[in-house]
């Protein structure tokens, strides 16, 4: 690994992985960043685990291309469904967001008992109620499938579509909620969901159910910041090349919204099918 600027490659099946490259870029800002937002595919969440893991594994391989040193799968899906292959396949150390996210649920004070939000493959697989197991949390998993259009179309703060997604957030909770109503802890696993922690927030307070809400993209960013050299966590200003697989325009625009910041330069890749 470079260890004055190491390239730290970060993948997700769209924006949403923006959020744990947002995390990154303060904690570790002195690194060069590759990331690609393999938008052409998305929703990886509906697919099956041989699509979803053809995918993520070809992602993974154009990262290495550019030089990556360390690898971040910054897309719940494909850590999932597809962690251990890309770990198998690639000679550099691979992060996921599953194990990063379980610790922080688990590090609640409390012994806590988890409700996870995630896409339907992600629910699927069962590798939530697996890491928070094996951490001696109980876990429920709850599939969420019409939460990433709703964040992909953006219909987050006007009333009137935000009204919509407050309805949809409501159904799915108080779904949830029945088959676990002892939860204490919300873990949302999903990219897109840091988004919607205001609504989510507004949502169990209107169902009284109050909850501590969680999401990986920090706790993901904290277990690459100390697998980097010390030099990252200050210095040089971040270095910055996004790639996506389809729409520029629509990627510029969506992606500064989970950045937080503006996205200046974004390559068109061709992935193939
Ligand atoms: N990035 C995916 C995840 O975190 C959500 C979007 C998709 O379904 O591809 O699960």
């Amino acid at each position: 690994m470079n260890s004055l600027r190491p390239t730290i490659g970060v993948f997700d099946s769209g924006f949403g992985g923006l959020t744990v490259l947002r995390e990154l870029l303060s904690l570790a800002p002195s690194a060069r960043y590759v990331y690609l937002g393999d938008t052409a595919r998305l929703p990886y969440g509906s697919k099956s685990r041989e699509t979803i893991a053809r995918y993520a594994l070809s992602s993974a391989q154009f990262l290495r291309e550019q030089g990556a040193d360390l690898l971040v799968v910054a897309c719940n899906t494909a850590t999932a469904l597809a962690l251990e292959e890309i770990q198998a396949a690639m000679p550099i150390p691979v992060v996921g967001v599953i194990g990063p996210g379980a610790r922080a649920a688990a590090a609640t004070p409390s012994h806590p008992e988890v409700l996870v939000l995630a896409t339907a493959a992600t629910t699927q697989s069962g590798a939530y109620t697996r890491a928070l197991n094996a951490l001696g949390i109980k876990a429920t998993e709850k599939a969420c499938p019409l939460l990433v259009p709703l964040v992909e179309e953006g219909w987050l703060d006007q009333p009137l579509y935000k009204s919509v997604t407050l309805d949809v957030l409501r159904i799915y909770l108080i779904e949830a909620l029945a088959q676990a109503p002892t939860a204490d802890t919300l873990l949302l696993g999903c990219t897109h969901y840091p988004l919607l922690k205001p609504l989510i927030e507004t949502t169990l307070q209107t169902l009284r159910h109050p909850m501590k809400v969680i999401d990986s993209a920090n706790a993901t960013a904290q277990a690459v910041a100390a697998l980097l050299p010390a030099a990252t966590a200050a210095g040089e200003p971040p270095v910055c090349e996004f790639y996506a697989t389809d729409s520029v325009e629509k990627f510029q625009r969506l992606g500064s919204v989970f950045l937080g910041q503006q996205l200046n330069e974004v390559k068109l890749l061709d992935l193939g099918g």
